[in-house]
């Protein structure tokens, strides 16, 4: 059955048919659909619009499709253009006359604007669930490797020790605010769209904010031609998602490469890795590599979206029902690759010894021997010319600064004594830097002690 037959003369072409239809996808938010038809049946026979008669056995009826749909009892009949044609027919078919007064006072614009919303509000409700477990696993790890030192990195060139404690705390801090993102966009979406009619709401007394209450939402929208016109809500999820998506390929371009035989800071669990069908050695980070690829697909939803919506006039177009296929797809995706990503770097194993030598073969405490020279009274221009030439001359030597003798540090410059090398080790180079965000042991209990206190506030 169709819901717009009554002025056309023709049956619709096929082909136009399929091309039109939507409920291949938009079948997914059968749930929220009748969701909303309950909450809108239950607000018309409030407003005196439908009798409670008519209410309860609306409500019924749609009740038993949805217990039917779940149970498997009843299947989505693909012929049908939407989910929401679907719900109506089969209720009238259930229920008789009174199911064709369910659509009172409502058009599928504002309907399917009611739909999409409540589907990715509950989505981003499991999104955030994930993101917090996510977050709950960098910080455990966290405060297990407050002392592991590494090589910290600019340019992909070992710079100076950090601790991984302090690299794992730099990703939490990209996760808490994804989810700060996904919590204001909770907030700014959540007004209800229905009652807005096709675009200029309806001559029935219709109680929108009743509505609203029963659906949750923490008021009407303001404005009927803009409620079933946003999108926005779609294009921040989307945005947020993507960059979600690139904070986790950077990781996994990370874990990549600690994971090859050249760095080995890392080894991939067997149950996150996967084999070569040519090469018996190898062992091959793809989790990583896929969820670092899966990122391009979820920018590209953005990017869709916003060129639906490029130059759309008021109100609603067909153009809009292009904002579901790939939204559903971005979500499930960033479902899947936090979850895996989560599972991966838990299992993972980190190897502390071959982190800390790493560190302690690249100079990576040349700042530390200058700032060494500094506290000496050298002014610093000089202090980095004279580490300089000490680099060179390791280097030349294939040693480093710790390796080189007494003497050889007083031949370039008299003001070195014996405690350069304390100064200069890894561990101190590390647990001196305790300014606000810095790596030192001390700082970094303090941050695993917040991170635990804004973990328990979630
Ligand atoms: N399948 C449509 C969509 O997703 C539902 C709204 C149809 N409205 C209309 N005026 N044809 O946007």
């Amino acid at each position: 059955m169709k819901l717009w037959g009554g002025r056309f003369t023709k049956e619709t072409n096929q082909l136009v048919h399929n091309f039109n239809a939507s409920l291949s996808f938009d079948q997914k938010f059968y749930k929220q659909d009748i969701k909303g038809s309950i909450a809108h049946v239950t607000m018309l026979a409030k407003s005196g619009i439908l009798t409670d008669d008519e209410k309860d056995k609306i409500i019924a009826g749609l009740e038993g499709i949805l217990k039917d749909i779940e149970s498997g009892d009843l299947l989505i009949n693909e012929s049908f253009e939407d989910i929401h044609s679907f719900v109506e027919s089969t209720l009238i078919d259930r229920i008789g006359d009174t199911g064709k007064k369910l659509h009172t006072g409502r058009s599928r614009n504002d309907q399917v604007a009611l739909d999409m919303k409540l589907y990715t509000r509950d989505e981003i409700v499991e999104i955030k669930a994930l993101v917090v477990t996510l977050l709950a696993e960098l910080n455990k790890l966290l405060g297990e490797n407050i002392d592991t030192i590494m090589p910290g990195f600019t340019h992909l060139q070992k710079a100076q020790p950090i601790t991984l404690a302090h690299h794992l705390g730099a990703y939490f801090e990209m996760f808490k605010r994804d989810y700060g993102r996904l919590c204001d966009i909770y907030d700014r979406m959540n007004y209800c769209p229905l009652g807005s009619g096709a675009l200029a709401g309806t001559t029935y007394p219709l109680d929108r904010e009743y509505t609203a209450s029963l659906l949750d939402f923490k008021a009407a929208t303001a404005n009927s031609m803009d409620s079933v016109s946003d999108r926005d809500y779609i294009i921040e999820l989307l945005s947020a998602l993507s960059t979600i998506m690139m904070h986790l390929s950077r990781f996994c371009e990370e874990i990549i490469i600690w994971n090859t035989n050249e760095y080995q800071f890392v080894e991939i669990d067997d149950a996150y890795s996967t084999g070569s069908s040519i090469m018996p050695q190898k062992k091959n980070p793809d989790i990583a590599e896929l969820i670092r690829g899966k990122t391009g697909r979820v920018y590209g939803s953005l990017i869709s979206i916003l060129t639906t919506m490029k130059g759309l006039p008021l109100a609603y177009n067909k153009d809009m029902q292009e904002d579901k296929e790939f939204t559903f797809d971005a979500i499930d995706t960033v479902k899947g690759c936090i979850s895996l990503f989560t599972g991966m770097i838990s299992t993972m194993k980190f190897n502390n010894e071959r982190m800390k030598s790493s560190a302690a073969n690249g100079f990576t405490n040349a700042t530390d021997a200058a700032d060494y020279l500094v506290n000496k009274g050298v002014p610093f221009r000089d202090a980095h010319g004279i580490i300089g030439k000490l680099v060179l001359y390791c280097i030349d030597k294939n040693c480093s600064l710790d390796d080189l003798s007494l003497e050889e540090y007083k031949a370039i410059s008299p003001v070195f004594e014996n405690d350069i090398y304390e100064s200069i080790s890894m561990e101190t180079c590390v647990s001196k830097r305790n300014t606000i965000g810095a790596p030192g042991q001390a700082v970094m209990k303090q941050v695993f002690k917040a991170n635990e206190e804004f973990l328990k506030t979630l």
